[in-house]
């Protein structure tokens, strides 16, 4: 018996030498293999991407192969050379990575369905009429829940609460409303999806400890259970965006258990960038007064142009000219988006750098970019990358600054928090007008201040790094109250 199994580990261990003999070949990145086999780099990515690549970066420069958990992975951090990857559907493919953390996060098999075919649902049901439709409908669940959600107590008094809590609850709540058209379970399914969301980090580098993973099947099967629950005879009459999917999945000849299991994983696509990212939002505005009169300036001379501003709230905000706001949030967006970008390499590629460099990608491995660090968080790009500035994306003329250079020439990709190329965000137009009805109503109908009037923006935490919007670890606590008058700013 101890001989066998010091033949298998004998075995194993040769597996390992072989598999970690891989030497950097001509026209190829550097490589580096991290300090233990197979695992290579892997527990130091997982821990805080951004810190990692960012040191990697400063050793090997914008391209270099690492080996990740028996995976070699070239990351490219050259903004100018990212096109390569985003526009290249032939060498490179989404959808290995994309059903891989499926599977891993969501329980999820979809082999049937075609990306375009999704993709083409998608642009379908977030354009056009479509998209007018869930921004009325958004504004709408957004103001009930807001300003009619003052039972058992008086809107006069002070609330406290954390501005993350606040936020996300609100907007995903509302966001859930809107798209799944459900009258009295948003709270529970939010309590669910934020328990959810706190391991889905975890999930998806499979590093679970054995009670946490208790506690994510769980809340998985409970939230595949709220949202079947939701397809009832009753509603199969309306019309909701949830009811269009679910006869989307049907006609791809998807069975039911894996149409709920589709659900929960449209609930986080949809839900869980748009409210932290309204948190860092109003976060940064709260910690910077000067961002935050700026903001309310343009919108007291909205609603001094526009009347029925005065009336309703503004809504949906189409049309309406908004440069400071949308500089706040372009650079939000800039220092909170963090999405890593993953291609499998299924055909060996030659990647031309915009240097003119050319490197040799070999099949089976796999490409990302990360955005964050470079174009957002480069200071050859963007002077005191950590630093919040309001109007980094505005001109003097008020108009919408988007020209920045890199080493005297001038960048395409200067921020990426949506993605680019074919799988770019589908609800970035939805998203952008979501978050701006949010911050709006709440600067126009409540009084909001920090409790701690010196208190700072609490950090990143950094195992989100790589997952979308960051999240922060801790919480601002604010106090909030209905305005005596409303739009008085
Ligand atoms: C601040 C909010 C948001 C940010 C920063 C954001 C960012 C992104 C990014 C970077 C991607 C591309 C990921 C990749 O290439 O791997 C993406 C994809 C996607 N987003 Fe968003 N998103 C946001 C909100 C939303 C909302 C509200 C919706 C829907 C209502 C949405 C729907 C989608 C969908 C369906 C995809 C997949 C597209 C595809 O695979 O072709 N997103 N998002």
């Amino acid at each position: 018996m101890l001989w066998t199994i010091f033949l298998l580990l004998n075995g194993l261990f040769v597996l390992v030498l072989i598999w970690s003999s891989r030497s950097r070949q001509k026209n190829e990145p550097p490589l580096d293999k991290g300090p233990i086999p197979w695992l290579g780099h892997a527990l130091t990515f997982r821990k805080d991407a951004a810190k990692f690549l960012a040191k990697m970066k400063t050793k090997h420069g914008d391209i270099f192969t690492l080996r990740v958990a028996g995976k070699y992975v070239t990351v490219l951090l050259d903004p100018d050379s990212y096109d390569a990857v985003l526009y290249d559907s032939v060498c490179l493919d989404n959808s290995q990575c994309k059903n891989q953390l499926l599977k891993r996060i969501f329980s999820l098999q979809l082999p049937n369905i075609k990306p375009t075919t999704e993709r083409r649902w998608m642009e379908q049901h977030f354009q056009g009429l479509s998209l007018s439709r869930l921004s009325i409908s958004m504004n709408t669940n957004l103001q009930n829940l807001l300003l009619n959600d003052w039972k058992g107590c008086s809107p006069t008094e002070w609330r406290e609460e954390g501005l993350f809590s606040f936020c996300y609850s609100l907007l995903f709540r509302a966001g859930y409303l809107t798209f799944f058209e459900r009258r009295n379970d948003a709270t529970a399914v939010y309590k669910e999806f934020r328990k959810f969301d706190d391991l889905l980090a975890k999930l998806a580098r499979c590093s679970l400890k054995r009670d946490e993973r208790r506690t994510v099947m769980s809340t998985q099967e409970r939230l595949w259970e709220l949202l079947s629950s939701n397809w009832s005879s009753e509603e199969s009459e309306s019309n909701s965006w949830q009811q269009s999917y679910r006869q989307f999945l049907q006609e791809e000849g998807v069975d039911a258990e894996m149409q709920n299991r589709a659900l929960l994983l449209q609930l986080w696509t949809t839900q869980c960038n748009a409210g932290p990212a309204s948190f860092w939002l109003l976060g940064f505005l709260l910690t910077h007064p000067k961002a935050m009169e700026a903001v309310k300036s343009e919108i007291r001379g909205l609603t001094l142009q526009d009347s029925s501003l005065q009336h309703a709230p503004i809504n949906p905000l189409e049309g309406l000219s908004t440069p400071v706001f949308d500089s706040v949030l372009s650079e939000t967006l800039r220092l909170s988006a963090a999405v890593l970008i993953s291609r499998e390499v299924v055909q060996d590629k030659i990647l031309r750098m915009a240097n003119g460099q050319e490197y040799h990608l070999r099949r089976g491995d796999r490409v990302c970019l990360f955005p964050f660090l470079s174009p957002q968080m480069d200071q050859d790009i963007h002077e005191e990358p950590q630093m919040f500035k309001y109007d980094r994306f505005l001109n003097e003329d008020k108009t919408e600054k988007k020209i920045f250079y890199k080493d005297g020439k001038r960048l395409k990709h200067y921020t990426l928090p949506w993605g680019a190329g074919g799988n770019v965000c589908v609800g970035k137009e939805f998203a952008v007008t979501a978050i701006k009805q949010f911050v709006f109503l709440v600067l126009t109908h409540l009084d909001l201040e920090m409790c701690d009037r010196e208190a700072k923006l609490p950090p990143v935490n950094p195992s989100r790094y790589g997952f979308g919007i960051v999240q922060p670890d801790g919480d601002l606590k604010v106090r909030y109250r209905l305005k005596k008058t409303q739009h008085e700013l």
